[in-house]
């Protein structure tokens, strides 16, 4: 029955009962009333309005326990919804917040997409003026030092040598900088070889021992290899930022219906303070969250950190997938 009717019959109930109270009861009413006559005809209203409110509580229950459940919803979980069940008007309410959420999630989730879109190609402008341009720059550098070389005065060669080196390792950083910007072997080489590129390069900075495991071939399309690319380069920087750690394993694998992708360290472990404002971590959530994964991270002082990322095979998120 629908709230309002509901409403009405429970009201015209407690009202019919107050009618018949007073028609069957020996009650008279004189005017002016009388004290006892008052007492009788408060306390027959006292039982009225509690009778009313016990028979409404019951029907505006169910209210209550949606609005719980809204309060109780978590932005940053998308998929959740509240139990469509019950009272017709109840259900009706959690359908239309359900569809709600729904359209809300898809809003996000497509800017959000846009955003990585242009950040990505805002990365790539960067990486390509920093190749073409820093870097031609101070290889003509060092091509003048080159040049110069034969000519100087040997009083000076130790000071050229220095300035030789300075232009080396400047180009080297243009290109370690364009490469972080630009996952070049990504688009060139695919996921596997780019991954391997990024771990041997990790291992030669940070000092620490790379396993990896990556298994070829897996069902991934564009959107989500680059999801797992940067989610791994940011842990591997966690990694050597903070944790200390000796060893790291790098394991990329098709567990059933689930890719996994896991960044497991054997350093200090993240402390309790450090997850919910964090740049890194929240651009890694947020990344997984476009793409309809999952990102796990398993901590304990001291025993090291686990980062997960786990894509779902069947995705109904994923945007389009490629092969
Ligand atoms: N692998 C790790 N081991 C230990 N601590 C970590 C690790 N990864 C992240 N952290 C901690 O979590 C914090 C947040 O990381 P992140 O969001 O990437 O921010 P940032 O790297 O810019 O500090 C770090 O400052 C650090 O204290
Ligand atoms: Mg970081």
């Amino acid at each position: 029955m629908p709230l309002y009717w509901r409403v009405f019959v429970t009201n015209a109930a407690a009202m019919l009962l107050a009618f018949a109270a007073l028609v069957f009861a020996p009650v008279t009413v004189s005017a002016p009333i009388g004290f006892g006559e008052l007492t009788v005809l408060a306390i027959g209203l006292l039982g009225v309005l509690l009778l009313n409110l016990l028979l409404l509580r019951p029907v505006f229950r169910p209210f209550d326990e949606l609005a719980e459940a809204m309060r109780r919803h978590d932005p940053l979980a998308p998929g959740e919804r509240v139990p469509v069940d019950g009272e017709r008007d109840v259900a009706a309410l959690a359908q239309a917040f359900n569809e709600m959420l729904d359209r809300m999630e898809s809003e996000r989730r497509e800017s959000g997409r846009q955003a990585l879109r242009v950040l990505e190609g805002e990365r790539s402008r960067i990486a390509r003026e920093l190749h073409d341009e820093l870097g031609q720059t101070l290889t003509g550098a060092m091509l003048q030092v080159e040049g110069l070389a034969a000519r100087i005065p040997d009083n000076l060669r130790d000071e050229l040598d220095e300035l030789r080196e300075t232009a080396r390792s400047g180009t080297e950083d243009v290109r370690r900088i364009a490469r972080q910007l630009r996952p070049e072997a990504l688009e060139d080489l695919g996921l596997q070889s780019a991954l391997a590129a990024l771990a041997t390069a990790f291992g030669e900075q940070a000092q620490v021992r790379v396993e990896r495991r990556l298994e070829p071939s897996l069902p991934l399309s564009k959107d989500e290899e680059l999801v797992v690319y940067r989610v791994a380069q940011e842990a591997l920087t966690n990694v050597a930022r903070h944790a200390q750690a000796t060893r790291v394993a790098l394991r990329l694998h098709q567990n059933r219906a689930v890719t996994e992708l896991t960044v497991r360290d054997d350093g200090r472990g993240l402390s309790s303070g450090a997850l919910p404002s964090a740049h890194g971590i929240r651009g890694m959530r947020e990344r997984a969250m476009l793409i309809g994964a999952q990102l796990q991270i398993n901590s304990k002082p001291g025993r090291g950190t686990e980062i997960k990322l786990s894509i779902p095979l069947n995705n109904p998120e994923a945007p389009c997938r490629s092969h």
